[in-house]
């Protein structure tokens, strides 16, 4: 342990911080050791994560000075935020800005900021082809992470800016699986037409974030775009008739009608995937799949995860 790289990693009871935590302490070999952070060292989660063999401490992102202590004496620190717990990119920004001093405080030696495009490069404010939310956002959940990177810049941090896919966890956790109709059938529905998604398993970003730490130094100062791959609507669809053994077809439509669902962070989904299919050159096809594979060796299609999770895909 003593001469093992300690890799304190935030969001460690969450979906990418959790595979970042699994996979470090699935290499017992590999030269690394895990802090996983939480607000509660005491919950259910994290000490499943204690009983794994990961070291636990407690910290808060919105406390610079609990992130400074935890991240002291690690070589890395794995650092995302958590958009959907509070919708604000602005407290995506003050998170990331606290991680951005407290890794610089605590001379840690590699950040991984996890991070999305600011779809504002593309899609200026004053581009009407979609509503700008929040006063100054196009994808107010990825602008807010893009817009924090040079706060690990400016703050001389050495850091690998890791730009992360759609969950595929997202059809079991977000509501995002097959529907069904008034006919009884199943559909999936996104606002992409014929476009790409770059997907992944949310446990391979870990994974993958595992293979940034192992190779080090070549990739500080680097993005590194990953997906387990790149599928349309009508694929999405296709797998899961395979998996569920029934029709599942895809139904197109329209941002506008996306963004007009209602739920929750509508209008920012609605808005990421008119994005995502308008400059799919750009986001889908920067997501390296041969990449990521070289990064985490077991990336999972499509098809493999499902084949894995299609008994929590509530239909
Ligand atoms: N869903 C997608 O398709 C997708 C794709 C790409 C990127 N993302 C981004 O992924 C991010 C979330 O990551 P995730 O899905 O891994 O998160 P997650 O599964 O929701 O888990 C987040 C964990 O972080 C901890 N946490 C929450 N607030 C915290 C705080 N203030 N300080 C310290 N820890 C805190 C919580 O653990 P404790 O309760 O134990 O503290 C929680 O278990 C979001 O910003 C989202 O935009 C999502």
């Amino acid at each position: 342990m003593a001469d093992k790289k300690v890799i304190a990693v935030l969001g460690a009871t969450g979906a990418q911080g959790g595979g970042l935590v699994r996979a470090i302490l699935a290499d017992p070999d590999g030269g690394f050791a895990v802090r996983a952070i939480t607000r509660d060292p005491s919950s259910e989660k994290a000490q499943e994560l204690a009983a794994l063999g990961a070291e636990v401490v407690a910290a808060d992102a919105d406390d610079e000075a609990s992130l400074e202590k935890a991240f002291s004496g690690c070589h890395g620190a794995f650092c995302v935020t958590f958009f959907w717990a509070h919708f604000s990119p602005e407290t995506e920004l003050a998170e990331a800005g606290n991680m951005a001093l407290a890794a610089k405080a605590a001379g840690v030696a590699h950040v991984i900021w996890s991070t999305l495009e600011d779809t504002r490069r593309f899609i200026p404010l004053d581009d009407d082809r979609m509503p700008t939310l929040g006063g100054r956002y196009k994808v107010p959940h990825y602008d807010g992470k893009g817009e924090a990177n040079h706060l690990f810049t400016d703050a001389g941090v050495p850091t690998t800016f890791l730009q992360t896919s759609f969950y595929w966890d997202n059809f079991i956790h977000f509501g995002m699986g097959p529907q069904r109709g008034d006919d009884g059938s199943l559909a999936i529905t996104f606002p992409i037409g014929d476009g790409r998604i770059a997907g992944m398993a949310s446990e391979d970003i870990g994974a993958c974030a595992y293979g940034v730490f192992k190779a080090g130094a070549p990739l500080i100062g680097t993005t590194v775009s990953i997906a387990g791959e790149h599928l349309t609507g009508a694929q999405l669809a296709a797998a899961f008739s395979e998996a569920l053994g029934e029709p599942v077809s895809f139904n197109a439509v329209t941002p506008d009608v996306y963004r007009s669902f209602g739920f929750p962070g509508a209008d920012d989904l609605g808005n990421m995937f008119q994005f995502t299919t308008e400059f799919e050159a750009e986001y889908t096809g920067v997501r390296d799949i041969d990449g990521s594979r070289a990064l985490n060796p077991a990336l999972k299609s499509f098809a493999v995860w499902l084949a894995a999770n299609k008994e929590q895909i509530p239909v």
